[in-house]
């Protein structure tokens, strides 16, 4: 197979091109190609002639999409359907990353593929409508939505929690807001592996399990031999400025029909300690 990657250079993008080694892979940054350029991005596709797009690229602040409204639907949303007719030019096909906040998080049992999107923030509005145009340009592209992505090489919730435990004593963390940690290594075996069974349509691929922000960062911090006390504190005392769900758990029924087993997000979390010790 070829497969060209957008955002290889992100949290997930490296450990894809990590992990997928066995196909011909190119990788790509935005300061090779910015996907809201639709003629570069038909460029790259018709020279690259890939299978597969994996499209791994997006403003992912989710706070600042709230104060960068226009930036976030540039990217996350026009930029997606300009590499979607790209792909269908080209006879590629999409595998395109989305997101939990597409949910409201007013469940309080795991969401379903076929579950109603009702995204409250910028970011997860960028990604529900991403998702419509996506599969209205070509039905047959996978959307993968995931969740609380963690991995070395960037910017992530473990690793923001082990610098702030060096150096305090106690740490306030919300106990109000349910999701799934996902490791970006299992979260990319798994693309390569939907990839290989030519997927279509949408599937959600976590790690397996479920817990609030404070019970994860309780894991990290006793995981990594850590002594400093973590407290749970509610979003209302951590306001931010874009709402976030408070249950965002997305089932693992669509990923099983695949014969796809995730871990657990602790197994995870210990995989990922020894690899930033590496
Ligand atoms: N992080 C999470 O918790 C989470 C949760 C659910 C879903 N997701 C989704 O999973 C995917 C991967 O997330 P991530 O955490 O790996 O993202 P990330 O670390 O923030 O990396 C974003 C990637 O997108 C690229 N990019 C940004 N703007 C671009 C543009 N205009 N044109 C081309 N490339 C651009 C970046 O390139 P440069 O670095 O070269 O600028 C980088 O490679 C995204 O679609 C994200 O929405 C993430």
């Amino acid at each position: 197979m070829k497969v060209l990657i957008f955002g290889a250079t992100g949290l997930l993008g490296r450990a894809l091109m990590q992990e997928w080694t066995s196909d011909e892979i190119r990788g790509l940054g935005s300061r090779e190609v910015d996907i809201r350029d639709g003629a570069k991005v038909q460029n790259v596709v018709a020279e690259t002639r890939p299978d597969w797009i994996v499209l791994a690229a997006a403003y992912t602040d989710v706070d600042g999409c709230e104060s960068n409204q226009a930036l976030a639907f540039a990217v996350n949303r026009d930029g997606a359907v300009n590499v979607a007719n790209a792909a269908k030019q080209n006879g590629a096909k999409v595998f395109f990353l989305s997101s939990d906040y597409v949910f409201d998080g007013k469940k309080r049992s795991p969401y379903e593929v076929g579950d109603q999107r009702n995204p409250r923030s910028v970011y997860g509005r960028s990604k529900a409508e991403a998702e419509i145009r996506l599969l209205e340009v070509m039905p047959e592209c996978c959307i993968a939505r995931t969740s609380w992505l963690f991995g070395v090489g960037g910017k992530c919730f473990p690793d923001t929690i082990l610098k702030l435990a060096a150096s305090r004593p106690t740490l306030d963390v919300v106990d109000d807001q349910h999701g799934c940690p996902t490791y970006c290594v299992d979260l990319a075996r798994a693309i390569i592996e939907l990839c290989r069974k030519d997927v279509s349509g949408i599937v959600h691929v976590t790690n397996s399990g479920e817990c609030s922000w404070f019970e994860f960062a309780q894991e990290i911090v006793k995981t990594a031999g850590e002594s400093t006390e973590v407290r749970p504190v509610s979003s209302r005392q951590m306001a931010r400025p874009a709402p976030r769900p408070e249950y965002s758990v997305l089932s693992a029924t669509s990923l099983r029909q695949y014969g796809i087993q995730m871990p657990s997000w602790q197994d995870a979390l210990r995989r990922y300690l020894e690899e930033r010790h590496r």
